[in-house]
C-alpha cells in the first residue's frame, strides 16, 4: 500500500471507472489528491495498483469516502490489506476515529468493514438513489 499523489491521477480515475458505475470525475479526484491536508488517497498493488481508497480528514477523525477494488481481484483480501494498512497510515497522522457509510445492500463491504472492527451507529433512511431502477436505499452509518 501507498499514498497516492497527482502523479496517480490516470490511474485512479481508470481504477474508479472499472470499479464503480456511478463512478467520480477526474477534478473530484484532483480535488483529493491535491489538498493533501484534508484528503488521502490510497493504493493497493505493487507494479499495477489494482484497488484504492480514499479519506477526508478533519482533526482526529476520519471517514472512508470510497473504497474499490478491481472487480477480477475482489474477494481474494485485497480490500481488508489496504483498509488496514490505510487505517495504519491515519493512526500515524494523528486520527483516532474512523466513520463511514455504506449501502444497507454491500454485503461485501459491510463484511469488510465489521471484520475490521467498524460497529454500526445507525441508519440513514433513503440515503442512496438505487444503483439500478428507481427508489432510494437506508445507509449504514460504521464507526471504530
Ligand atoms: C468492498 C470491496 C472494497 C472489498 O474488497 P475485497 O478485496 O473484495 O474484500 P476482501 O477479499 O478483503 O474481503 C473482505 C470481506 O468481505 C467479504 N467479501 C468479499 N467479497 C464478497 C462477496 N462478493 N460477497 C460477500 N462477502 C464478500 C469477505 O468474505 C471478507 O469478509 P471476512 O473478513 O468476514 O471473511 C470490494 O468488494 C469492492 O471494490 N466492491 C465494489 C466497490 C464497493 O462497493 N466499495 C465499498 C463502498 S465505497
Amino acid at each position: 500500500m501507498r499514498v497516492a499523489s497527482q502523479q496517480d491521477l490516470a490511474t485512479i480515475v481508470a481504477l474508479d471507472q472499472d470499479t464503480f458505475p456511478d463512478h467520480w470525475s477526474e477534478s473530484q479526484w484532483l480535488t483529493y489528491l491535491n489538498q493533501s491536508n484534508r484528503y488521502i488517497v490510497t493504493l493497493i498493488g505493487d507494479e499495477k495498483p489494482v484497488g484504492y481508497a480514499v479519506f477526508s480528514i478533519l482533526f482526529d477523525e476520519a471517514e472512508l469516502l470510497r473504497i474499490g477494488v478491481l472487480p477480477q481481484f475482489q474477494g481474494a483480501g485485497i480490500g481488508h490489506r489496504l483498509l488496514q494498512s490505510s487505517i495504519n497510515v491515519l493512526h500515524e497522522l494523528g486520527t483516532k476515529r474512523l466513520l463511514l457509510e455504506v449501502r444497507q445492500s454491500n454485503i461485501a463491504a459491510i463484511r469488510l468493514y465489521k471484520s475490521l472492527g467498524f460497529s454500526e451507529d445507525g441508519v440513514r433512511k433513503g440515503y442512496y438513489p438505487l444503483l439500478q431502477g428507481s427508489g432510494r436505499e437506508d445507509a449504514i452509518l460504521m464507526s471504530k
